[in-house]
């Protein structure tokens, strides 16, 4: 949530390669964009309310070496101009930019106001440069005084500050992400790695309670509690930029579903020694318990299925955001195993501090290489997907289910039975995904794009597809759906069923297929539009979405027709599925 990006070096373009850097990152944040750049004028400021993709750079061509930017999602303050990063000192010569929360922001606030420094914005933001103004009145060194008034603050956040009467940026974080990119020109700062990958791959990563200093010729990183010089490893990354690009697309959402064509093979592509070792600690451990949050808490839920139909084994999971509540239950044998895509998620990285606090072992599944979640887990899997742009999760939900699918094969010593299996899945899949398939998909779409609500059921593992089915409808539509156990209708929900309601039905070749018909076939007597994506055809289907035969991989099939029919009714809405209102990627904040 908010992106930030900062530069200083040689390049006399700074302005312009912020803010281009920063339309990157826009599925951070979009509500407002702000930039800051230091010319030969003094510090010139502008910020807005609106898209950073609306921006036109070429207005920041001044001679400028050192700049800043910033794309909001607002969490304390309104979307206004005034509430738009960077924020200023009184004096207007110092300026920062912040993503995450200063939870005790409004005690400082009165204090400095009490000092007779005037707030002009609402936000948590403001009170960053009042308190650096107010710390270098004692400590005329500027990133000695951030330093100082970082030890002041509670919350989680990534700030970075520069001054008119310096050539430095100072970063500093504690919970939300900031990566150094060590260009030949310079120094890039910035949320994530797509915002600089056109100008370099080599990166450094901050870490919790940790500062850096660069004039753009050299960096300094710090520890922010005692000031104690860190020495940092450089780190190449393998993303290309190619892959941050929409290419072809209209949006990224339907690129990143196309991209499943590939992406799954990658996912399955690990070191079978490794998914080994893994399901040995997870047969190992005393309790294991999978937590996430949205999409990736759907793939948790489905590994409940996966790890019981397969291997017979029971593990425990939870939403993140709940996991608190477990920590009775955990012991230094317990495992905890989370999965992210962004790796950055502040419920998931809690929950992984609470197991850690009790002695407990951490297993994460992620996509971003570097991420905090990556680097701070016991063992870590890649999914390897690929930058994942679009709000809505889509390649990261089937890499994450193709991998614990092959951990829970290996569970059952028969690993590469499950990797067969898988990659023919995502040959299959490949097969599927032709233009004619998507453009039925569409045709289908415009049967059901005026209907306000929709119904999806699944039994086994399709229940957690049918509650990702309505994550990803609600999200990118704004269509009312609801993903329910086709067991469950019959105890309330099947009241909401009216003439032509569309219900999608997800169903397999398994043991629950008679079941789910069954149930299917109660909503078709109540006058449900039965849309069913199965590998067969059935009379109650009044649409049928034709998928592969895919055994225990079936519910990674069967959810991307769901992915491809939430995106046109999107666009056929006229909503923008890659920017839905009130989201943003990458969920930094509690
Ligand atoms: C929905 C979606 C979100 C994320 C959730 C967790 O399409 O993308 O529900 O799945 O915010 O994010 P990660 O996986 O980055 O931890």
């Amino acid at each position: 949530m908010c992106g930030i990006f900062g530069f200083v070096g040689k390049r006399q373009d700074a302005g312009v390669v912020v803010i281009e850097g920063l339309k990157n990152l826009e599925y951070r944040g979009y509500d407002s964009w702000g930039v800051a750049c230091k010319t030969e004028e003094g510090i010139v400021i502008r910020k807005d309310v609106g898209k950073i993709s609306t921006v036109d750079s070429s207005q920041f061509t001044k001679k400028c070496s050192l700049a800043m930017a910033h794309t909001r999602w607002a969490t304390h303050g309104g979307v206004t101009p005034e509430n738009a990063h960077p924020h200023v000192s009184c004096d207007g010569n110092i300026v920062v930019v912040l993503n995450g929360i200063i939870e005790n922001y409004e005690t400082l606030r009165e204090e400095l106001k009490s000092k007779g420094h005037v707030f002009v914005s609402t936000t948590d933001t403001e009170v960053i440069p009042h308190l650096i103004e107010e710390e270098m009145k004692s400590e005329p060194d500027f990133a000695a005084a951030v330093r100082r008034a970082c030890l002041r603050f509670q919350g989680r956040y990534g700030i970075v500050a520069m001054h008119a009467d310096s050539s430095l940026l100072v970063a500093a974080r504690t919970g939300s992400p900031l990566i150094i990119g060590v260009g030949k020109d310079g120094f890039y700062i910035a949320s994530d790695t797509p915002a600089f990958l056109e100008h370099t791959r080599t990166v450094q990563y901050l870490d919790d309670g940790e500062m850096a200093v660069t004039d753009g010729k050299s960096i300094l990183f710090s520890t922010i509690e005692t000031g104690a010089e860190i020495t940092k490893r450089e780190i190449a990354i393998t993303w290309s930029v190619e892959q941050a690009h929409k290419g072809e697309f209209d949006h990224f959402m339907l690129k990143e579903i196309m991209e499943q064509k590939e992406s799954i093979t990658r996912a399955v592509n690990q070191d079978e020694e490794q998914i080994r070792t893994l399901a040995e600690a997870i047969n190992n451990a005393k309790g294991t318990f999978l937590v996430g949050c949205g999409t990736a808490a759907k793939a948790c839920m489905a590994a409940e299925y996966f790890f019981s139909v397969i291997a017979q084994k029971h593990v425990n999971f939870a939403p993140a955001s709940e996991f608190k509540l477990y920590h009775h239950f955990l012991r230094p044998e317990s495992l905890l195993i989370v999965i992210s895509q962004s790796g950055e998620t502040a419920d998931v990285l809690e929950a992984m501090h609470i197991a850690k606090s009790k002695g407990a072992k951490v297993l994460a599944i992620v996509n971003v290489e570097g991420s905090t979640i990556d680097r701070e887990a016991d063992y870590s899997l890649l999914i390897n997907a690929g930058p994942e742009r679009a709000v809505a999760s889509t390649k990261a939900l089937t890499g994450q289910m193709a991998v614990l699918i092959l951990i829970a094969y290996a569970l059952a010593g028969r690993l590469p039975e499950g990797r067969k299996l898988l990659l023919e899945t995502a040959a299959k899949i490949n097969d599927m995904l032709n233009p004619r398939y998507v453009d039925f998909l569409e045709g289908i779409t415009e049967k059901i794009q005026e209907r306000e609500h929709l119904f999806i059921i699944g039994k086994s593992w399709h229940y957690p597809m049918a509650l990702e089915s309505a994550i990803k409808i609600q999200e990118v539509s704004y269509v009312h759906a609801e993903g329910f156990a086709g067991g469950e209708l019959k105890h309330g929900p099947i009241a909401l069923i009216e003439e032509g309601t569309p219900c999608i039905t997800l169903v397999g070749n398994d043991e629950v297929r008679a079941d789910i018909l069954s149930n299917t076939i109660e909503l078709k007597a109540r006058g449900g539009f039965i849309i069913g994506i199965a590998p067969e055809r059935h009379e109650v289907f009044d649409e049928w979405i034709k998928v592969p035969e895919a055994g225990a991989a079936q519910p990674i099939v069967n959810i991307i027709p769901v992915q491809v029919l939430a995106y046109f009714l999107a666009v056929k809405r006229g909503k923008d599925p890659d920017m839905p209102r009130n989201l943003a990627k990458s969920v930094t904040v509690k």
